[in-house]
């Protein structure tokens, strides 16, 4: 898709939120994972701050059928947040995050989107990744010593070009994660809609991000600062832990 496409259009962001949080049992029996504090704020709101520190205010939020009205009592239009957001319900709440992804195929309105998983605390922005977009799609990895709870890339002999990232390789082979922050043109809901669930029953992202890769049209950057998931009480604990530490 050509620059001038995307030129004067600002880009919408969604924010994944549903799955059913089994890791963080019997927390999610009671609200959405997403609603979790994470230090001194519901989870939601780091996604929502990435966003809009990125340049993006008009999202939608995907989730689950459980606890779905928690989110509207709690953001409302979004309007306290500097954000407007829209709300979707993945029928299927655990039918993996490309799943959750194709229900913002009409509010995308044939343009690019920057998805960004609901559980997933970033310290950097992306608005000179979302500003110089111009198609395909772009993945964000994190250096780190033991990535095998991600998506992990697989580089050529250079160790600049990817050849496939492999999910959660019990041997990975390289050391960096595929965070969960991704900008797609409008293609990726046909592709989502041609992918087969994987052995654990998902239509999985990654999957869709080595399609793009056959076709030559992926890129990435390794992001700066801070992140972390917050799907496991370790790591809820932990970034938790952190947050506190650069609020000080
Ligand atoms: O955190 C980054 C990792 O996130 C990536 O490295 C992996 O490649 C990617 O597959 C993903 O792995 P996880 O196993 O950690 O994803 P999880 O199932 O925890 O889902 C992450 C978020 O996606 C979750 O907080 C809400 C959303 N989600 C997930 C599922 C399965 C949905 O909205 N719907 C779903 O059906």
């Amino acid at each position: 898709m050509a620059k001038a496409q995307y030129q004067g259009v600002k880009m919408k962001g969604v924010v994944l939120a549903g799955g059913l949080g089994t890791r963080l049992h019997p927390l999610t029996l009671i609200t959405n994972k997403h609603l979790l504090p994470v230090y001194n704020k519901p989870m939601i709101l780091y996604p929502l701050e990435t966003l809009r520190r990125s340049g993006i205010t008009d999202i939608m939020i995907v989730t689950g059928r459980e606890h779905a009205g928690h989110f509207m009592n709690f953001l409302g239009s979004g309007k306290q947040y500097g954000v407007k957001c829209s709300f979707a319900i993945q029928d299927t709440n655990n039918g993996g995050i490309a799943d959750a992804l194709r229900y913002a195929e009409d509010f995308s309105q044939g343009q690019a989107v920057a998805v960004i998983l609901g559980d997933n605390i970033f310290e950097q922005d992306f608005k000179k990744d979302i500003e110089s977009f111009t198609s395909g799609a772009k993945v964000f990895f994190k250096h780190m010593e033991k990535p095998h709870r991600f998506g992990v890339p697989v580089f050529d002999a250079s160790k600049k070009r990817i050849i496939r990232i492999e999910e959660k390789p019990k041997k990975p082979k390289s050391k960096y994660a595929q965070t969960g922050f991704y900008v797609y043109d409008n293609s990726i809901f046909k592709i989502i809609n041609n992918l087969k669930p994987s052995p654990r029953g998902e239509l999985e992202i990654t999957e869709a991000n080595n399609l793009y890769l056959k076709k030559g049209e992926l890129s990435y950057s390794v992001i700066k600062g801070l992140w972390s998931d917050a799907g496991t009480f370790e790591s809820l604990h932990k970034v938790s832990i952190e947050i506190a530490k650069r609020a000080v």
